[in-house]
């Protein structure tokens, strides 16, 4: 028994030893004190938050809580946050409940060559509406120029969607200037603020935005969880329709202990705001990159306005994935795949008009919380040992 324990024990040391997770924007885990805080509502408060008797009004009372402390990080009313599944679900939610609230006024939609998935099938779809999207193309550093999105707008401009922070990149996206134009001429203006959230502020008005995306998971809280902003007074379509839940506008019943957990996460995630020692961990990490590899390494990615957790870097003339593969127990993502030889760049760095043998080379590192200098070293060790600075073929 003794024996079992202590192998498990140095299986257990050694595993540590070995995985390192610097794929913080792909996913983060729950917080402790999130996971805390949502078990009561795992293991006592089953009651249906609509229910007005006993089981149903301790329920009711922490996802009020909750909307208060999303509201608290996002500074707006606790009435306009609207909980819904994630970050895909309150994109789409954006983007066709406007669609479909203006398509009488007008069918027009701007947004840019790098926004995700889940902004850019909504708009792929709503053209097989009778939509018509103008997909804004950026600079070699991800940047939108808000002149650009100036001269999309046509007079039937209905939405802009702009995205606060990249997945990929990083790169955070003038929102303010934006917003501006978006006001200037009547236009709804929506950000995904899925990756920006917790890593910087995203104040609403600061921002000037009518709709706002959350994704819990990227915040510490649980996956298929996020929310909706909805500026009080935005037209706006339901994209779920059923019972009055979320003051009509997103039917069904809401995810309690999900929602909790979220409230939690954005109530921590305000104490995070100010500190920088994740910015100085990413800024040593690249530092020792270049040290290194020198001219052989590129940043991906604006070099100032950036989310401090994000370090997309290409080894130029080598595969991320070949590398990453060779980094057992490392997660990070890359920005290409290669097949039978041949490249295919992420839209991202394709949009970037990155080169084929700099983007083939790109992974994305992204720190978080837990991420420790330790960490950030033998990391960068590790590709010290397994790329070659001479150049190889994918
Ligand atoms: C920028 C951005 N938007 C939206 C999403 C989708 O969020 P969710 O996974 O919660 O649906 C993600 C997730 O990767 C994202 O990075």
């Amino acid at each position: 028994m003794l024996r079992l324990a202590s192998a498990a024990k140095d299986q257990g040391v050694a595993m540590k030893a070995q995985k390192i997770y610097l794929d913080f924007n792909a996913s983060t885990p729950i917080a402790p004190e999130v996971v805390q805080e949502m078990e009561p509502f795992l293991s006592q408060h089953f009651g249906n938050p609509s229910s007005v008797h006993w089981a149903g009004i301790p329920a009711k009372g922490a996802i009020e809580q909750a909307r208060k402390r999303v509201a608290e990080l996002l500074d707006c009313h606790p009435g306009e946050v609207v909980f819904t599944s994630g970050g895909s679900e309150s994109n789409n939610h954006a983007i066709k409940g406007v669609f479909f609230a203006l398509r009488q006024k007008g069918n027009h939609i701007i947004t840019t060559q790098i926004e995700h998935p889940a902004v850019i099938n909504p708009c792929r779809f709503l053209e097989r509406l009778g939509a018509e999207v103008t997909y804004v193309p950026v600079d070699r550093y991800g940047s939108v120029d808000p002149q650009d999105i100036q001269k999309a707008v046509t007079p039937n401009t209905i939405l802009i969607t702009v995205m606060h922070a990249n997945n990929e990149v990083g790169t955070i996206q003038p929102i303010h200037e934006i917003s501006e134009i978006a006001k200037g001429r009547g236009i709804i203006f929506h950000t995904d603020a899925a990756q920006s959230i917790g890593k910087i502020v995203t104040k609403v008005d600061d921002l000037g935005v009518d709709l706002l995306s959350v994704a819990g998971h990227k915040l510490y809280a649980p996956k298929g969880v996020g929310v909706l902003y909805i500026r009080s007074g935005t037209p706006i379509e339901p994209l779920i329709h059923g019972a009055g839940h979320e003051l009509g506008r997103r039917a069904g019943t809401e995810n309690v202990l999900l929602v909790v957990g979220l409230g939690k996460a954005c109530e921590i995630a305000k104490r995070y705001l100010s500190d920088n020692r994740i910015l100085k961990l990413r800024d040593r990490f690249w530092k020792l990159l270049q040290d290194h590899f020198g001219e052989k390494v590129v940043l991906n990615g604006h070099p100032v306005h950036r989310l401090p957790n994000t370090l997309n870097v290409s080894f130029v003339g080598k595969a991320g994935g070949d590398i990453l593969s060779r980094l057992d127990g490392i997660a990070a993502s890359t920005g290409a795949a290669c097949h039978s030889g041949s490249v295919e760049l992420s839209p991202v760095l394709k949009a970037m008009r990155i080169s084929p043998d700099v983007g083939m080379g790109a992974i994305r590192f992204s720190l978080g919380r837990t991420t420790t200098q330790e960490e950030v070293d033998a990391v960068v060790q590790r590709l010290k040992n397994t790329v070659p600075l001479s150049a190889t073929v994918c």
